[in-house]
């Protein structure tokens, strides 16, 4: 079932995802989150590590997946998804790094790498992935027309992705790598809760095709329509044109 929420301003619906996901690491044992890189999540990070600052949440017992990476690249370089995840949240709440999973992107054998992340994910399921959606629909790196039966695989980036990734470190579009490793929309798929955000007004397009167009790999976010438990979180602009009556507002 698609539940989708609207806020009336950008904190609000940071802190609600936040509260989200503390609720979980409160309530379960071995709590096990998906974490998404890119400047959708960013605000959501930062009430994370308010609360952990203020001793409100402890993810001592937590484990961490990453979603993607660039192929080619050592979790060090400093346009890793990997790095970004260490700098915006990892390396400041007190989750233990052997619990923090990442794709290797400059691993020697690749189908080996997303072989081990797939079986390290079925072994801790995931109980909430965070997912944003790209400029050409995507989840994760899953690139139009990629299976929806699809586990972790290395991908060609889309033009468009490629031109996204200008907004994440890189200063000239001939550096950004043109092949990256996700987690496969099968894999995504797995997670028992997904929570989508999208914000500002140059998403409300993707949006609306994304809830209300058919399920179409050619659109792969349009897959969450499927997952029986998801959460879509948005802001005034990217909800702008949906159909009325269809979302909570707050
Ligand atoms: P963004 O990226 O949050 O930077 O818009 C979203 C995505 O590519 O999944």
């Amino acid at each position: 079932m698609i539940k989708v929420i609207t806020f009336e301003n950008e904190e609000k619906l940071d802190q609600f995802v936040a509260n989200a996901i503390m609720q979980v690491v409160h309530e379960k044992a071995h709590p096990v989150i998906g974490f998404a890189t890119g400047s959708t999540p960013q605000g959501t990070y930062e009430q994370l590590i308010k609360a952990y600052q203020n001793k409100e949440v402890d993810f001592t017992h937590t484990t961490a997946f990453n979603l993607d990476e660039y192929v080619g690249m050592n979790n060090d370089h400093p346009c890793s998804f990997a790095k970004a995840m260490r700098d915006t949240l990892f390396d400041h709440i007190n989750i233990s790094t052997n619990q923090i999973h990442a794709l290797q992107g400059d691993a020697i054998d690749m189908n080996e790498e997303c072989k081990k992340y797939d079986e390290a994910i079925a072994k801790e399921p995931i109980d909430i992935q965070l997912l944003g959606i790209g400029m050409d629909g995507h989840i994760a790196y899953n690139e139009p027309g990629t299976s929806f039966e699809s586990t972790t695989h290395v991908v060609d980036l889309h033009p468009e992705s490629i031109q996204s990734s200008l907004n994440y470190g890189f200063d000239r579009i001939e550096d950004v790598p043109r092949r990256g490793v996700s987690q496969g929309i099968q894999t995504i798929m797995m997670a028992k809760q997904l929570i989508m955000i999208a914000k500002g007004s140059k998403k409300a397009e993707l949006v609306k095709r994304m809830l209300e167009g058919s399920v179409d790999e050619q659109f792969p976010s349009s897959i969450i329509q499927r997952h029986e438990n998801v959460l879509v979180v948005l802001d005034v602009e990217a909800a702008k044109l949906l159909q009325e009556g269809t979302y909570e507002k707050r």
